[in-house]
């Protein structure tokens, strides 16, 4: 398709508003955020935004925006942002009647006909140990781009050709490379992986060395299979050209997925997770995702806490009292999700119980605000997929009130790592999102849940919750959410708290240390800025505390009560920024 040159300029002059908090302001009591009268995006790659914030500026909607901040994210955050992966989409829009309502797209990636429960297991027989996270048999029928486009061509309203001209544009001409993104084909351990695979080497380490920070990184193939999206729809990526691209690579990479595979592939509406808290509506992604209903379970239980005692709010932000009670709650709900939660179009999932009332109440009960419970004595007891840790979330708002939030994912970085030749887009390592070795010990020596064992046309589990805070009247107040594998639950768990309990503005409600528990293995994971007196009296209530590297990467939309005016916050933790309308 014809390149819109033009949007060059308008992308280079978009505010790009930078993050402005250095590493050291995670400890800053009250960062500024960055505010619009408008709307704005909030991604993890700032080029990203401005695409989205574009078509803003153009008269598109939230939906317009995320769609060009998706693709764009494929071109210029390769590690995360795909074509071939999957993903949700939460959204408060308003239909082509004017209601407004909201709406959950679950395009998450699905295993291919050929997928059996014991294929990896067989593989690992066979000495291909990494088979589930390295390599083409690794990936599950990618869902991207059949769920942005539907999503587009539901509530969109500007042409899908202009909606993804950003992302041709950025992958034709090249953007320069970006810090975060030289620093991971930098790493040994991404650089092995690429380079294992041919196709990946040409393009990320052309001259035999890693694309350094700065030098112009150009996608000429990606250019064209946007293009063609652009032109056909999801058809030009499920059938055609680039569909026989994808299946060849799957003959050379060792995978399993047939043309029948693509032309299958269907995006799946599913009604939300909506539950109050603390006077709002929490609306975020039912299953596939364990998301919602964990959140649904965790902040039932800690508003239960508070209405009999002393609540969070009284115990302070990210006290050792406060911390306890928090792992406490992860630690129940991990345990129910681990052994019973997986795709609800393959197996019957208990969600009316897991969150009753008078079931969640009898989980606090059990809860002793003195001492840890060990692991061992909750029933469940099974443990998560082992989720990797790149992902990526991008929040939206229109100067409508129109909200998005999408998380999408290859699940580990660059997924499989293995690219589409010819196609120039890498495809997910998402089946190991399944319990891989069903009835054996996994690497961590746990028994993982039946709900979630592989079959043909089914959806791994997954943790990605992206969520919107409304108001009492609808309107939105948050749009959030993060990557982070398991730590996602926990994460905007935390943050909903930091804004809605603790009442901490928004960039500080990011910025603060976080903590992760998930039932297994029995430890709370936990940020180094959480100082040591917390640790030890944590200790003392007989958990086991392992220090962690940063959690997350949130994005962030709050709508301040007081002034209405939209405020972004981006995680300092990587490398994104709001972009203001
Ligand atoms: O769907 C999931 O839960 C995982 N595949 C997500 C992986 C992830 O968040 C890694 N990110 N940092």
């Amino acid at each position: 398709m014809p390149v819109h040159k033009s949007l060059l300029p308008s992308l280079l002059v978009l505010p790009l508003v930078a993050c402005g908090v250095p590493v050291s302001g995670l400890h800053a009591a009250d960062p500024p955020a960055s505010e619009s009268p408008g709307g704005l995006v909030v991604a993890a790659e700032p080029l990203a935004a401005a695409a989205g914030t574009l078509m803003l500026d153009r008269g598109g909607n939230a939906i317009d925006a995320a769609v060009a901040t998706g693709f764009a994210l494929a071109v210029t955050y390769p590690a995360a942002g795909n074509l071939g992966g999957g993903g949700f989409l939460v959204a408060r829009i308003a239909d082509e009647d004017g209601a407004t309502r909201t709406f959950a797209l679950d395009f998450r990636e699905v295993a291919p006909a050929a997928a059996t429960a014991d294929m990896y297991l067989r593989a690992r027989a066979e000495g291909r140990e990494s088979a589930s996270t390295l390599g083409g048999l690794a990936a599950g029928v990618p869902g991207t781009v059949a769920g942005l486009i539907s999503a587009h061509e539901r509530f969109g309203r500007l042409p899908l050709r202009e909606v993804l001209a950003p992302a041709v544009y950025l992958a034709e001409n090249g953007f320069n490379m970006t810090r975060r993104t030289a620093g991971f084909l930098a790493s040994p351990g991404i650089r092995a992986g690429l380079e294992s695979d041919p196709a990946s080497r040409r393009l990320f380490y052309p001259e035999g060395e890693p694309i350094a920070e700065g030098a112009l990184f150009r996608q000429p193939d990606l250019a064209r299979t946007i293009g063609g999206i652009a032109e056909m729809g999801a058809q030009g990526f499920y059938e055609g050209e680039i569909a026989a691209l994808l299946v060849s690579t799957m003959r050379r990479s060792g995978g399993v997925i047939t043309l029948e595979d693509l032309a299958g592939y269907r995006p799946v509406e599913r009604i939300p997770v909506t539950f109050p808290f603390a006077g709002h509506t929490i609306v975020t992604m039912p299953p596939p995702s364990s998301g919602g209903i964990c959140l649904q379970q965790m902040l039932t239980m800690l508003e239960r806490i508070g209405s009999e005692g002393a609540g969070l709010a009284e115990m302070g932000h990210n006290s050792s009292a406060s911390l306890h009670l928090l792992a406490e709650t992860m630690r129940r709900s991990f345990a129910d999700r681990n052994r019973f939660l997986g795709d609800p179009d393959f197996v019957d999932l208990p969600l009316r119980r897991l969150v009753e009332r008078g079931y969640l109440e009898e989980l606090v009960r059990s809860i002793d605000p003195d001492r840890a419970t060990p692991s061992a004595d909750l029933p469940g007891g099974s443990a998560p997929g082992r989720e990797r840790e790149e992902t990526t979330h991008y929040s939206v708002l229109d100067a409508e009130g129109n909200a998005v939030a999408v998380t999408t994912t290859l699940n580990g970085a660059f997924g499989g790592k293995v690219l589409v030749e010819g196609a120039g887009f890498l495809l997910n390592n998402e089946m190991d999102d399944f319990a891989t070795e069903p009835g054996e010990p996994n690497l961590y020596g746990l028994i993982q849940g039946e709900a979630n064992t592989i079959a043909p046309g089914k959806r791994p589990l997954s943790s990605m919750t992206p969520t919107l805070i409304l108001t009492p009247d609808g309107a939105v107040r948050g749009v959030l959410g993060t990557p982070g594998g398991p730590t996602i639950i926990t994460n905007v768990l935390q943050v909903i708290l930091n804004l809605l309990v603790h009442k901490l503005p928004p960039q500080a409600a990011v910025n603060a240390p976080k903590i992760h528990h998930q039932h297994l293995p029995d430890a709370i994971w936990i940020e180094a800025e959480i100082v040591e007196d917390v640790r030890e009296n944590l200790r003392r209530r007989g958990h086991e505390v392992r220090p962690r590297g940063w959690i997350g990467d949130f994005q962030l939309i709050w709508i301040d009560p007081q002034s209405g005016r939209a405020l972004g916050a981006s995680d300092p933790r990587g490398g994104g920024s709001p972009i203001v309308q």
